[in-house]
């Protein structure tokens, strides 16, 4: 386990709202994962390098008119330039927003082996086009809806990796059979009581048959992808 520990990740966010994403860090398996050593996660305001010391302002309405603000190019492109400086490059810079691919596990586990990723967060209309074409190498999605801001989708982005991390979870099979991981989804779980209201836990999870009890679940597994997911299903078989 040596090696891990001069090996954790970085995930630096750029927002407008840092206080927005920070508090899911601070709670739970992402908060252990900090305490191991395992990730850093870094957030950094752009309203620090806005133009406008006074204003602070990083927004700015579009040439052509329409409603919105939209967010400029140089605050960004100065904050990101700081950031190569002082921490070194990037594997990878991605920009939150709901027309950029749409984030799947297979994505979270490729990111999960990168060693410093800088994910800026869409507000407003959105970026200056210019951001997109010359600054970010990836754009991400967390499903067809629209946010209000890229702070959400990035705390949801950056679970979906840190869980993945080598020592991240207490019990390491558990990420292993997560839904999805195999591109299955994953089978019913029951607890204590084996009875409530007349309702049963299926007597095969109470037969102490491990073996059955596995094939049972591949069983479920199998039906559920099937029947829940048959894109999943199609593709992969
Ligand atoms: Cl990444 N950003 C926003 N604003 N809305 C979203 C999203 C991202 N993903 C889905 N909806």
């Amino acid at each position: 386990m040596r090696f891990l520990k001069n090996h954790h990740m970085e995930i630096h966010i750029i927002s407008v709202l840092p206080e927005l994403i920070e508090s899911p860090f601070q709670h739970s398996i992402l908060k252990r994962a900090e305490q191991k050593g395992l990730v850093k996660v870094f957030f950094h305001s752009l309203r620090a390098y806005s133009k406008d010391a006074k204003h602070q302002s990083i927004d700015d309405y579009a040439f052509g008119g329409g409603a919105g603000m939209v967010m400029m190019v140089e605050p960004i492109f100065n904050c990101i330039a700081h950031l190569k400086q002082s921490c070194g490059e990037f594997d990878e810079i991605i920009y939150m927003s709901p027309d950029g691919d749409l984030l799947n596990q297979k994505m979270a586990n490729f990111y999960s082996l990168k060693k410093r990723i800088l994910i800026l967060c869409g507000h407003y209309k959105g970026v200056d086009e210019r951001v997109r074409t010359h600054l970010i190498t990836r754009e991400v999605s967390i499903g067809d809806y629209v946010l209000s801001g890229g702070e959400l989708a990035a705390a949801v982005f950056s679970d979906a990796i840190i869980r993945l991390l080598p020592g991240v979870l207490n019990d390491e099979t558990s990420a292993l059979t997560d839904s999805f991981q195999d591109d299955l989804i994953a089978p019913p779980v029951y607890t204590r009581p084996a009875e409530f209201k007349g309702w049963k836990v299926p007597d095969i999870l109470l037969s102490g048959n491990t073996p059955e009890v596995e094939k049972w679940r591949l069983a479920q597994s199998v039906a559920r992808t099937k029947e829940r997911r048959p894109k999943l299903w199609d593709e992969n078989e």
